[in-house]
């Protein structure tokens, strides 16, 4: 079978291979997924640059989430040849086969295609943990979503709908505000040019946002504490920025404010059943219309580093899907 793999830590330019690899053995308690498609992830340019939290161990197959069809199980796996199911672990969804544990695999929501399914876990789970478990989002309430048209981006549009929330998104081009629209989004704003702060507490009757949804970072996030509302709670879900903000906590005391961190692989390993739970919250708003993942382009395995390129560059938009 061919799998994509990094043989030491860098750029995608230059440390990836497409192998070709024995069949791979189904572990103790876990399965082989036939890989229908497989999707990027902002974090797969970090992990193949060994920069992201969790560090595979050389030479690994990169790649957090894929859809497939199990194809051969392990001693005591819950699941059966021929399961539909969608794989989320650290590594291993660039390739023609993945194995992964028993509580790596949830079912594939009906209704969706392979590339729709293998874009679900990672960016709808964070959006829902995020909002409605750590965040509280109530109905009524103002959603601001920055990167609104990134993977995770788009999710937290339709999710902040989808829960009763006015949302706002920002983004850094034109088309991409359009993208946040088609999402849902009440309104627009681009963050690259003009006064974004002033336009949010305008929107807001100067009151300013309830809950932010930052997976940009930098200057995003420190520029966000100027119009967030009284009690307003904001949400660290990435970087995609390049930097890491720090924070006065003056500003938290004297807004009232909460400053919440939400990083979703961390409820596989703590929660596992806060996971099942979340799937079977967002198959129900599937199944009710009320999202659905956006796929900006569907590749061929072989040009995963195309794909990746085009995250890197913040030319796509939603999600890019890869079929083996
Ligand atoms: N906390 C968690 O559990 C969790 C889960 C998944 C992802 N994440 C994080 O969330 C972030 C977004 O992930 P994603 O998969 O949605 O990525 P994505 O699809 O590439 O979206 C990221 C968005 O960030 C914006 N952006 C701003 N500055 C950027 C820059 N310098 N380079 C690239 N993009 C930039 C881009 O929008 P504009 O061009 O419109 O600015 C882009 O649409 C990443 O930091 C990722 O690590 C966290």
């Amino acid at each position: 079978m061919r799998a994509w793999r990094a043989h030491s830590y860098g750029s995608y330019k230059d440390v990836l291979q497409l192998d070709d690899l024995p069949a791979l053995t189904a572990p103790a308690g876990g399965a082989v997924v036939k890989v229908e498609a497989a999707a990027l992830n902002f974090p797969d340019l970090l992990s193949i640059a060994g920069q992201y939290q969790v560090k595979a161990p050389l030479p690994f197959t990169p790649g957090i989430e894929a859809a497939g069809t199990v194809v051969r199980t392990g001693a005591g796996s819950t699941f059966s040849v021929g399961d539909q199911v969608i794989v989320s672990a650290p590594w291993g969804a660039f390739a023609e086969e993945t194995a992964a544990a028993d509580r790596q695999l949830l079912r594939w929501p009906t209704g969706l295609s392979a590339a729709e399914a293998a874009s679900f876990v990672v960016t709808y789970h964070t959006g829902y943990l995020a909002l409605a478990h750590r965040a509280a989002l109530r109905a009524g309430e103002t959603l601001l979503v920055h990167g609104g048209a990134g993977g995770v981006g788009i999710a937290a549009i339709q999710l902040g709908k989808a829960l009763g929330a006015t949302v706002i998104a920002t983004a850094g081009a034109d088309d991409k505000l359009e993208i946040c629209r088609a999402a849902g989004a009440d309104h627009v704003i681009n963050y690259r040019s003009g006064d974004w702060v002033a336009a949010v507490k305008q929107l807001t009757g100067g009151k300013g946002a309830d809950v932010i949804y930052d997976p940009v970072g930098g200057d995003v996030f420190d520029q966000s504490l100027k119009c967030i509302a009284w009690e307003g709670r904001i949400l660290v879900i990435g970087f995609a920025s390049g930097k890491i903000p720090e924070l006065k906590l003056n500003r938290v005391l004297l807004k009232n404010i909460s400053v919440v961190g939400l990083f979703w692989g961390a409820y596989q390993m703590h929660d596992p059943a806060k996971v099942v739970a979340c799937h079977d919250a967002l198959c129900a708003l599937v199944a009710a219309g009320k999202i659905r993942p956006v796929i900006w382009k569907e590749l061929p395995l072989a040009e995963l580093p195309t794909a990746l390129a085009a995250l890197e560059s913040r030319q796509s938009h939603g999600k890019i899907a890869i079929i083996p």
